[in-house]
């Protein structure tokens, strides 16, 4: 699958979203996430993200490694504010803006 790491944290262009033919990118509250099951590896949204956020699992810079983990996190977790973990909704317009995130993006410094 493909992942969505730091580089979106607090940016949040969202060109992402309407490439992705499956719906599988999802909003958290300060950057977005890749559903690992539901991606279906078009690559769609690779080159239209302005800070290159987005990756193919086994292209990731060293320093994005943990966000292939954390992506998948988001949805089998709970988040803060929910008892249940998202699981695979089937497209995030199942659930709008979820508006919580990973405790990797949660405690990451805030982007000046
Ligand atoms: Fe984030 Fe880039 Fe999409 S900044 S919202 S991954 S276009
Ligand atoms: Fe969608 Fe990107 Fe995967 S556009 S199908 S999340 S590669």
């Amino acid at each position: 699958a493909y992942v969505i790491g730091e580089p979106c944290i607090d940016v949040l262009d969202r060109a992402c979203l309407d490439e992705c033919p499956v719906d599988s990118i999802y909003e958290g509250a300060r950057a977005l996430y890749i559903h690992p099951d539901e991606c279906v590896d078009c690559g769609a949204c690779e080159p239209v993200c302005p800070v290159e956020a987005s990756y193919y699992e086994d292209d990731l810079p060293k320093s994005l490694v943990p966000f292939l983990q954390d992506n998948a996190r988001f949805f089998a977790e709970p988040l803060p504010g929910r008892e249940a973990p998202l699981g695979s909704p089937g497209g995030a317009a199942k659930t709008g803006v979820v508006g919580a995130d990973t405790e990797l993006v949660a405690g990451h410094p805030p982007r000046e």
